[in-house]
C-alpha cells in the first residue's frame, strides 16, 4: 500500500530506538523506499549496519560525512513523509523551537509538511509543561502527533511515554499517507455478516458468516481513497481503518432500516451481507421452557433488502450483489442478477473448498449484466476484495 512513496525515518536516541528495525521491514514490506537518518545519539541504541541493511540504504547521521555535506534540502525534497520515531523530549524541544544542530533537525527544518513525531519517554518528561507545550508548537504548524501508550518504561516504573509499537505506527502511516485517489470521489455503503432473528431471549436464527469478506471489500475500498460506510451484523471481525463508518445491527429489519437511510447518497453497494430469509412469527418475552418432544417454530419471510434498493436504484448507482449457492450457480446468480436489478453479481459456490463462510480465503465469479463471467482464484478474501474492484473500476 506504500509503493512509490519516499520515506525518511528519523531515528533519535531513546531505547525504543532498537523497534526501529521493526518498523523499517515493515515499510520496505509495504513498498515504500526508506532512508534513514539517526541523530548521533541513536547509534548507542541500535546498530546503524542493521538498519541500512534492512532499509537497503546507507544510514546518514551528521550534516559531513567523509568530507562531503549530506543535502538536507535534497533530502527533504525526495521525501513525501518523514517519520521522527522514537522523537525523544530533548529532539522534539529542539524541532518545535527550530533548533538544526543535527542532520535530522536540519533535514526537518528543511520540510514544509508531512512530518510524523511518535513521541518516546519517561513519564515525568512526557507529562512536564514544557514538553506539552512544545508539542502544541508542533502541533500548531500541522505536523502529526501520535499519542504515547502505557505500560512499562525503560526506567522501570510504569505510566504514560512508551512509543507505539511499530504495527500500530505503520497502521497510521497507511491510513494517513497511503491512500490512493482512484475512489476519492466515491461513497461506498458494504453489508457484511450475518443478522440474527431472536426466538426468545436466549436463542436465535442465523447462519455462519463471519464478515471477512464484507470487511475487506470495506478496507481495500478505503484504501483506494473511498469514503466508505460498513453496515455490519453481529460479529467480532472489524475493520483495521478507524476512518471507516461502522453501524453495527443485529436484525435483518434493522439492516434494512440502516440500508435504505445510507443509500440515498450512496455510489456504489456491495451486499456481501447474509441476510436471513426468515424471522420468528413471534418473539417469546421469556425463555421458551423445554416441554414437549417436538417444538413448532412458525418463521415468516424476512423483506428482501437487495431487492428494494434495486426498485430504487437511480442510474448512477452501481449495485453489486452476492450470492451463495450449493447447486445451478450460474443460473441461479443470473436469476438474482436480473431479479433484484443489480449490475454485477459475486457468486460463491459451496462446493468449492476453502471458499465462503468463515474462511480467510475465498473463490468467485464475477458475473456482469450481460452474462459475462470472471472466475478468480483461490485468494485471500483481501485479494478477492482487490481482483472484484479492479474487474469493476480500474
Ligand atoms: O462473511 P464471510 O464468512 O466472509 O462469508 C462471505 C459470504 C459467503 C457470506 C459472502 O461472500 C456472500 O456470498 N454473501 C451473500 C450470501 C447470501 O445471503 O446469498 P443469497 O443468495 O441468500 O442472497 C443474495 C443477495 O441478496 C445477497 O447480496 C444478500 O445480501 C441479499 N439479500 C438476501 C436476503 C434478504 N432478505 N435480503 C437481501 O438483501
Amino acid at each position: 500500500m506504500l509503493e512509490g512513496k519516499n520515506i525518511i525515518l528519523g531515528i533519535t536516541g531513546g531505547i525504543a530506538a532498537y523497534k526501529m528495525t521493526s518498523l523499517t521491514r515493515l515499510l520496505v514490506k509495504e513498498g515504500a523506499s526508506v532512508k534513514i537518518i539517526m541523530s548521533p545519539e541513536a547509534v548507542q541504541f541500535v546498530s546503524p549496519l542493521v538498519l541500512s541493511t534492512l532499509s537497503n540504504n546507507e544510514v546518514l547521521i551528521h550534516l559531513h560525512e567523509n568530507n562531503q555535506w549530506n543535502n538536507h534540502i535534497e533530502l527533504a525534497t525526495w521525501a513525501d513523509l518523514m517519520i521522527i520515531a522514537p522523537a525523544t523530549a530533548n529532539t522534539i524541544a529542539k524541532a518545535a523551537h527550530g533548533l538544526s544542530d543535527s542532520l535530522l533537525l536540519a533535514t526537518f527544518l528543511s520540510k514544509k509538511s508531512n512530518i510524523l513525531f511518535v513521541p518516546a519517554m519517561d513519564e515525568d518528561m512526557w507529562l512536564n509543561p514544557i514538553t506539552q507545550q512544545n508539542i502544541d508548537i508542533l502541533k500548531s504548524f500541522h505536523h502529526d502527533i501520535l499519542p504515547v501508550g502505557e505500560g512499562f518504561l525503560a526506567s522501570g516504573i510504569e505510566g504514560k511515554g512508551r512509543m507505539l509499537e511499530p504495527e500500530e505506527i505503520l497502521l497510521y502511516i497507511k491510513e494517513h499517507y497511503g491512500r490512493s485517489k482512484s475512489l476519492s470521489s466515491k461513497k461506498i455503503l458494504i453489508t457484511a455478516g450475518p443478522t440474527q432473528e431472536s426466538i426468545d431471549p436466549v436463542r436465535f436464527i442465523s447462519n455462519h458468516s463471519s464478515g471477512k469478506m464484507g470487511v475487506a471489500l470495506a478496507e481495500v475500498c478505503y484504501e483506494n481513497g473511498a469514503e466508505v460506510t460498513l453496515i455490519l451484523g453481529p460479529t467480532d471481525v472489524k475493520p483495521i481503518y478507524k476512518g471507516i463508518e461502522v453501524v453495527s445491527v443485529i436484525t435483518a429489519e434493522e439492516m434494512k432500516i440502516t440500508c435504505d437511510e445510507y443509500f440515498k447518497d450512496t455510489n456504489i453497494l456491495f451486499m456481501a451481507a447474509a441476510v436471513a430469509d426468515y424471522k420468528p412469527m413471534t418473539r417469546s418475552s421469556q425463555k421458551i421452557k423445554k416441554k414437549d418432544e417436538e417444538l413448532e417454530l412458525k418463521l415468516c419471510k424476512n423483506d428482501d433488502i437487495l431487492k428494494g434498493l434495486g426498485l430504487k436504484k437511480k442510474e448512477d448507482q452501481v449495485i453489486i450483489g452476492f450470492a451463495l449457492e450449493s447447486e445451478n450457480e450460474i443460473e441461479n446468480a443470473l436469476s438474482k442478477l436480473k431479479s433484484k436489478n443489480l449490475d454485477f453479481i459475486v457468486l460463491n459456490s459451496l462446493k468449492d473448498e476453502g471458499a465462503g463462510f468463515g474462511y480467510e480465503t475465498n473463490q468467485v465469479t464475477l458475473i456482469n449484466k450481460k452474462g459475462d463471467k470472471f472466475p478468480s482464484d483461490l485468494l485471500s478474501k483481501k485479494e478477492i476484495a482487490k481482483f472484484i474492484l479492479s474487474h469493476l473500476f480500474f
